[in-house]
């Protein structure tokens, strides 16, 4: 499929431009390259890459567009490797902030978001750590899920608690079909997968129920999630990672002020927009009283295959920049991976099937830092 050019001839702009236009944009009818969606367009070498940005309710139905656009790349004369990034457009969908809220975010830089009262911690657990970005679509799944079965392939116990109620992905990047079940005292038990406990607020409500958040139920869901059989006295949990929304509307501020967390890891892509987005999800996270544990770069580069130098197609520095502007060390630097992609696919998280990969090394030296 992907064979390698005869000529040394890099492949030319246009041919490129013109090839992805082949490839049909399901939402308007028109090639990708017309309607616009062709981003970041990178030429180095034999190697292309762009990103395919679209709004996050999109992402599943743009997979196979992306998929078809990596083909129709490789069989442009002159490319020997082709990726496509697909990420969300924009921040993540967000509800709206209560007016009093939002007056004591935007005017008052200086305001702390008390933690509420009725902050709970799960039982039996030694620490709770959240990822979280400003942008959708920057892979904090993917960090959350591998940086669990992290922690695990170090000899810890660790949980996964999934709670991003736009679209849960933790059942279906850690490969789980059944449903958990109640113990005797009606809490769920999580599910084990690849040596990680797993609880999703997909087992508990239906696709796309968003709206429960904004009544009473969202306090007893997040209950049920937290208050879940982590651990028992003889047997504790030692980390528990949670994957929360993306974006920093009222959601996110709310779980936040009801977990008693040990501290943030904020997930970004290098491109400045996503940077952005970070610093913002980072301050309001400080406002809540959470401490930010550091900040994780993905798609940080692009391994050339040949050589696996490190081709950097959206941009160098910028989360090392961002992190030392927030007083926060940079945790791990996460390289463009199709196996990556392809293991959230297919329900097998990286650290777990090859934790010898450079990938998996850095999660898990991400796992040393935060044990
Ligand atoms: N380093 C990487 N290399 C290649 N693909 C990646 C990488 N990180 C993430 N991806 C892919 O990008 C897509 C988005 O990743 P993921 O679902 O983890 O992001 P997210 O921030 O959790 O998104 P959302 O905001 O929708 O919850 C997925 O298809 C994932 O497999
Ligand atoms: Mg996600």
């Amino acid at each position: 499929m992907n064979t390698p050019s005869l000529s040394t001839t890099p492949p030319e702009r246009a041919a490129i431009l013109a090839a992805l236009d082949a490839v049909a944009d399901p939402k308007s009818g028109l090639g990708l390259t017309a309607a616009g969606l062709v981003r970041g367009l990178v030429i180095r070498g034999g190697r292309v890459a762009f990103m395919l940005e679209v709004p996050a309710a999109d992402t599943g139905l743009y997979a196979s567009v992306r998929d078809a656009a990596e083909r129709a790349l490789a069989a442009v004369a002159g490319v020997e490797a082709a990726q496509v990034v697909l990420t969300a457009e924009t921040t993540a969908p967000q509800l709206k902030v209560s007016p009093r809220r939002a007056a004591r975010v935007q005017e008052d830089p200086q305001a702390r978001l008390s933690p509420m009262a009725e902050a709970v911690r799960p039982a039996f657990v030694g620490k709770v750590i959240a990822i979280a970005s400003g942008k959708g679509g920057v892979g904090k799944s993917t960090v959350a899920v591998n940086l669990a079965a992290a922690f695990v392939h170090l000899g810890l116990k660790a949980g996964l608690l999934d709670a991003d109620i736009y679209g849960p992905s933790a059942p279906h990047m850690m490969g789980i079909k059944d449903e958990p079940e109640f113990d005797a005292e009606k809490r769920l038990i999580p599910l084990l997968a690849w040596g990680v406990k797993v609880m999703s607020i997909g087992f508990i409500v239906e696709d796309g129920a968003a709206n429960i958040w904004r009544g009473p139920m969202a306090s007893s869901a997040l209950r049920t999630l937290i208050n879940s059989v982590w651990g028992t006295r003889e047997d504790p949990l030692d980390v528990l990672v949670i994957d929360l929304p993306p974006g920093t509307g009222d959601i996110q501020l709310t779980l936040v002020q009801r977990l008693q967390l040990d501290g943030v890891v904020i997930v970004s892509t290098p491109q400045e927009i996503a940077l952005i987005d970070a610093r913002r999800a980072a301050t309001m996270f400080r406002k809540t009283g959470a401490s930010i544990l550091g900040v994780v770069e993905n798609m940080a580069w692009f391994a050339d295959p040949a050589t696996g130098a490190r081709i950097p197609i959206f941009g160098e520095g910028g989360a090392a920049r961002e992190a030392q502007a927030l007083g926060a060390p940079l945790l791990g630097q996460i390289p463009i991976e199709v196996a990556l992609r392809q293991s959230g696919d297919e329900g097998a998280p990286l650290v777990a099937t090859a934790p010898e990969s450079a990938a998996a090394q850095v999660f898990i030296e991400m796992a040393r830092r935060l044990a």
